[in-house]
């Protein structure tokens, strides 16, 4: 279906970031926003680009009382002759599906997603940096507004779609990539089991802001959760997702207990670790066998994955004060040739074998 939505224009268009290496990750917004309203009877209806602005919220409205709300992310990308190409959104569309379900969200189909998140991207496109390194990163979110102190769904939302130039999330200068410190949070946890850990929602952030201020104390980017049970099995690195090289074998948690963030870049690295023909396991690690695997010298990597920062290798872990080295602490060689893959291909500068890219066929000219 072809979406015509109207379009006002900004008066007061704001000037560019002047240098594309110092985008920092979501400092800078971009000109325009896309905004959609639901009502009950209704379903989704009147969605438009505005300009993007603060809007107007009642006080009593859900969202800020019971975090009714859902958000995604994704970023749009430049190819060398233009083209404006998105990365697998069908997975955002998929993710944000299961999220809604869990949250009492109306379903948002994958074309509406993906002609909101078009039709701002059409009137912002001189604003998808191109400097190494960079993107335009999407934030779509759904937000329920309803003027009511009950602790029951709203009959109102709005979904909004805004965007970001912004440079990669832990990024070394020159756009590549960089080890990073990591704390081994034993305290607080992220989800349990039955909670909302597999769904992308706001209260999962909240939540973890204590962890990772403590982690900052031990000089450390992020922490690495583990789980709610027993406090010992690996899921996550801060807000990405997390892979251990252990001898022959690349680790990364399950998403059966469903208290992990099915990524959409830990899938892609799933996928091309196997089409290298490497041996990938999705189980439970222990963080012992991890240190074990340090003291016998079988630890070969430590990684995340995600949107924001693509690949990201970790040089040590900052287990209750006590430092562990990964290998040299240096980035490992299926950290970079992972990074270089998929950025590669997210930009257009390496063919797409995968069938990953999704051009929205808007060109800056
Ligand atoms: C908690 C968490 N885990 C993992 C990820 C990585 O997901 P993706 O690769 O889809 O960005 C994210 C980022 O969206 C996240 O917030």
């Amino acid at each position: 279906m072809e979406y015509n939505f109207p379009v006002t224009r900004t008066t007061h268009p704001k000037a560019r970031p002047a240098d594309e290496t110092k985008l920092g990750f979501a400092k800078y917004f971009t000109d325009h926003m896309f905004c959609m309203d639901w009502d009950e009877g209704l379903g989704w209806h009147d969605g438009r680009v505005v300009p993007h602005e603060p809007i107007a919220i009642e006080p009593a409205s859900c969202v800020l009382h019971y975090a009714q709300m859902m958000f995604e992310g994704m970023k749009a990308y430049r190819t060398p002759s233009g083209e404006i190409q998105l990365f697998r959104p069908d997975m955002n569309a998929k993710r944000m599906a299961r999220t809604n379900e869990r949250m009492c969200i109306p379903e948002l189909p994958e074309e509406l997603l993906i002609a909101g998140v078009k039709a701002v991207i059409k009137e912002d496109i001189d604003w998808v940096p191109t400097a190494p390194g960079t993107a335009l990163y999407v934030r779509p979110f759904i937000f329920g507004d309803e003027v009511s102190f009950s602790v029951l769904p709203a009959k109102h939302y709005r979904f909004m779609v805004i965007l970001s130039p912004t440079g990669s999330y832990y990024a070394a200068n020159d756009g590549g990539i960089t080890t990073t410190r990591i704390y081994v949070q034993k305290k607080y946890i992220r989800a349990a089991k039955g909670g909302t850990g597999y769904a992308k929602v706001g209260g999962n952030y909240g939540g973890g802001m204590r962890a990772s201020q403590d982690a900052m104390k031990y000089d450390c980017k992020d922490v690495l959760w583990l789980d709610a049970a027993e406090h010992k099995y690996v899921e996550e690195i801060g807000t990405s997702n997390a892979f251990f090289r252990i001898a022959d074998e690349v680790i990364t948690a399950p998403l059966d207990s469903e208290t992990i963030l099915p990524g959409i870049t830990r899938d892609s690295v799933i996928q091309l670790l196997k089409y290298w023909g490497m041996k990938v396991s999705e189980r439970k690690l222990s963080i012992d066998e991890i240190f074990e695997a340090e003291k016998n010298g079988t630890l070969q990597e430590i990684f995340a994955s995600g949107t924001a920062a693509v690949i990201s290798p970790i040089g040590w872990l900052n287990c209750e004060g006590e430092e562990h080295q990964v290998a040299d602490g240096k980035v490992g060689p299926v950290a970079q040739k992972l990074y270089d893959t998929l950025y590669g291909i997210q930009t257009g500068t390496v063919e797409d074998f995968m069938g990953w890219t999704y051009p929205l066929g808007l060109k800056v000219e």
